[in-house]
């Protein structure tokens, strides 16, 4: 049976921040931010957004009542947690409409957990074909103001349909999952911004990535000219070039070129955005779908990698009629239709962002244009609406 991801959407908040901007306020020279981290903007999330409102809105922009109906599971990868116990999946299923006689859960593992929830999906479908799974990797990446890791904020969801003879793509084998234990990123509990050894982190990123990838070829005996290219989890845009570089060395073969080119394709949202975490490598497919050359039949590469630190390569093939079953369309347009926020209203939009142990508060919904809003807190339950 051929299991894959038949739809994918992505929505993040509907306020950004200009990078040059941000490199003047710093004092850094704005080439820093747009080259040396390949970054141009960056989501602002309002207090009013948070991964459940962001990953309704993703799945509600890809399903039609008729898909809603036949969804059996809703997990959603997210390292930005609303509560310690509840599954943020349950939100999501009621702002979504969906029935009851259906199964919801939340993953965690930094980045990476979006990939481990389309493979547990594709088990799911294998077990039963009549099960049809959303995903939804959502999360917000925060670092705090003035850090190093500032400029790699950002925030979204990625809502993906897996299921049995998709549309879009085939989740094929071997994937090669990768785990080591080290600190180079984490967030303690109940902090609100992640710890992070920066430089540490790129490097055991592009090392795993590296051994992940030679086992893979050593389970295959795949070339290079087995892909039309090669999609990376972006934190920031550059780290799929330095993850690329680090693999092809001087190679300046037709394919080598052939993937540096479709790298700079799959960028493309993401320089927008900044890290979504979860959604990161998902948002890169998006953008690799619409902008690379790629067409029915090629065989893609994906590495997906979470700090503390797990990985995975895996291939997928695209399917027959793949660009009818997607649309970039409304992601560019909604994307064009963002409100530029300043430096300042940024900072304190950052500060305030509600927190795991926020006291009773009533939020302002009217300047939100999202669908789906976050309203308030009330006797420590969040409080969640849906704006016509
Ligand atoms: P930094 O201190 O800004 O680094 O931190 P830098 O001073 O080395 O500068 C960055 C690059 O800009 C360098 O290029 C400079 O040469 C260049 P590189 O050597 O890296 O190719 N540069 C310039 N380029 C053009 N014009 C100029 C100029 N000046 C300097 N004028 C760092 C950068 C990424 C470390 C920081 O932002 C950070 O800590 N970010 C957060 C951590 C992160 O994203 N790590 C990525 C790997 S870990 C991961 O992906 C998992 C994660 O998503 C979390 C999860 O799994 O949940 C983060």
């Amino acid at each position: 049976m051929q299991i894959g991801i038949d739809k994918i959407g992505f929505s993040t908040s509907s306020l950004y921040l200009d990078l040059v901007e941000l490199a003047e306020a710093r004092g850094v020279d704005p080439n820093k931010y747009l080259i040396g981290i390949g970054q141009a903007k960056q989501a602002v999330i309002a207090p009013t957004q948070d991964i459940v409102t962001m990953g309704a809105s993703a799945a509600a922009q890809i399903l039609t009542e008729t898909e809603k109906a036949k969804i059996t599971t809703v997990i959603v990868a997210t390292e930005s947690g609303i509560d310690n116990s509840k599954a943020s999946a349950i939100y999501v299923k009621t702002l979504l409409g969906l029935d009851d006689f259906v199964r919801t859960i939340e993953f965690k593992e930094a980045c990476y957990a979006g990939t481990a929830a389309i493979q547990a999906a594709k088990g799911l479908v294998s077990a039963n074909p009549d099960e049809q799974v959303l995903v939804i990797a959502a999360d917000i990446a925060r670092y705090g103001l003035n850090t190093p890791g500032e400029v790699t904020q950002g925030g979204g969801a990625v809502a993906m349909l897996v299921k049995a003879n998709p549309r879009i793509l085939t989740i094929e084998n071997p994937s090669v999952p990768i785990t080591r234990d080290v600190m180079d990123f984490w967030r303690p509990l109940g902090a609100t911004e992640a710890i992070v050894d920066g430089k540490y982190s790129t490097n055991v990123y592009i090392e795993m990535f590296l051994d992940a990838f030679k086992r893979y070829q050593q389970l295959t005996n795949d070339q290079l000219t087995d892909f039309t290219a090669l999609a990376f989890h972006l934190p920031f845009t550059k780290m799929g070039k330095k993850a690329l570089e680090a693999l092809l060395g001087e190679d300046h073969s037709a394919i080598a070129e052939q993937l540096r080119a479709q790298l700079t394709a799959s960028q493309q949202l993401n320089r927008e955005v900044g890290n979504l975490y979860t959604g990161s490598l998902y948002l890169s497919l998006i953008s690799l779908l619409a902008n690379g050359n790629v067409k029915a039949g090629d065989k893609l590469g994906l590495f997906s990698y979470g700090s503390g630190a797990e990985g995975e390569f895996y291939p997928v093939k695209l399917q027959p009629g793949f660009e009818n079953a997607f649309s970039s369309q409304q992601i560019e347009a909604n994307l064009a239709n963002r409100t530029k926020v300043s430096v300042t209203e940024y900072e304190s939009i950052f500060n305030s962002q509600l927190g795991m142990n926020t006291a009773d508060i009533s939020l302002n919904i009217d300047a939100d244009p999202n669908q789906f809003v976050l309203a308030g807190i009330q006797d420590q339950k969040r409080i969640y609406q849906i704006q016509s």
